[in-house]
């Protein structure tokens, strides 16, 4: 069974989709962090990003790996270990241009299909359904109120738990900050030509915004058993 959980920047795509890959033994497959470890490599070598050659010969000599520790999935980029790497502000300011490149998202969708190969899969992204498994049983479309969306990833780069406690304070500059990022990122994920955010046509959209964590899962446990 193919999972296709496709939404904007902090809808919980991620969370969900590695919860639901632990209780129902499918492979977790994190599309974002491809294109985040491409920026870092991009931003670490010197390479600007709007140079849709560069950017693409950057994509073509690097390997990316999936491997778990303790505290969940990790990254491996050339052997080396960039799970928090990839999550800093710089590589969320550049994602967007890295991953408009035709040539990048050709060559990252063909390894997507490498890596889910005949198995179980829950993957997440921003064109999971409409292009990478087009045909996945089970399409859903998680979004949230981008205010939501903020608090949530506020909360959690100050080391709380967004998805137990929607109620924790975080420090309202950096919140401001993070909703100008997720609207910019948005913006430029839903205009761009090739492959840009947007539900499949038989995509479920959840709205999360005033959804636990568990009632999220829950829905898509509920698809998944209606689809078999
Ligand atoms: O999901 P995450 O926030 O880690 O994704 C980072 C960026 O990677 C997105 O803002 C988007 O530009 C790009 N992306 C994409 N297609 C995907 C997954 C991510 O274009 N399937």
């Amino acid at each position: 069974m193919i999972v296709a959980i496709d939404g904007p920047a902090g809808s919980g795509k991620s969370t969900v989709a590695h919860a639901i890959a632990g209780r129902c033994g499918l492979t977790f497959l994190d599309t974002g962090a491809m294109y985040r470890s491409v920026t870092l490599l991009c931003l670490r070598a010197g390479v600007d990003v709007s140079d849709a050659k560069a950017v693409a010969s950057v994509e073509k000599d690097c390997s990316i790996l999936f491997g778990s520790s303790a505290s969940g999935q990790t990254v491996i980029v050339n052997g080396e270990d960039v799970t928090d790497q990839i999550r800093t502000p710089e590589v969320d300011r550049n994602v967007s241009a890295v991953s408009a490149v035709p040539a990048v998202r050709a060559a990252l969708v063909d390894r997507q299909r490498q890596i889910a190969g005949s198995g179980d899969v829950v993957a997440e992204g921003r064109d999971i359904g409409t292009v990478v498994f087009p045909d996945a049983e089970v399409k859903v479309f998680l979004t949230a109120d981008a205010k939501a969306r903020a608090h949530r990833r506020a909360v959690q780069r100050e080391g709380g738990d967004a998805a137990r406690d929607a109620s924790a304070a975080a420090d309202a500059a950096q919140e401001a900050r993070i909703l100008e990022d997720l609207r910019r990122r948005d913006q430029l994920d839903s205009t761009r030509k090739e492959s840009p955010l947007r539900p499949a046509d038989d995509a479920v959209v959840i709205d999360s915004s005033d959804l636990t964590l568990e009632q999220v899962i829950q829905r898509v446990v509920d698809l998944m058993e209606a689809a078999r």
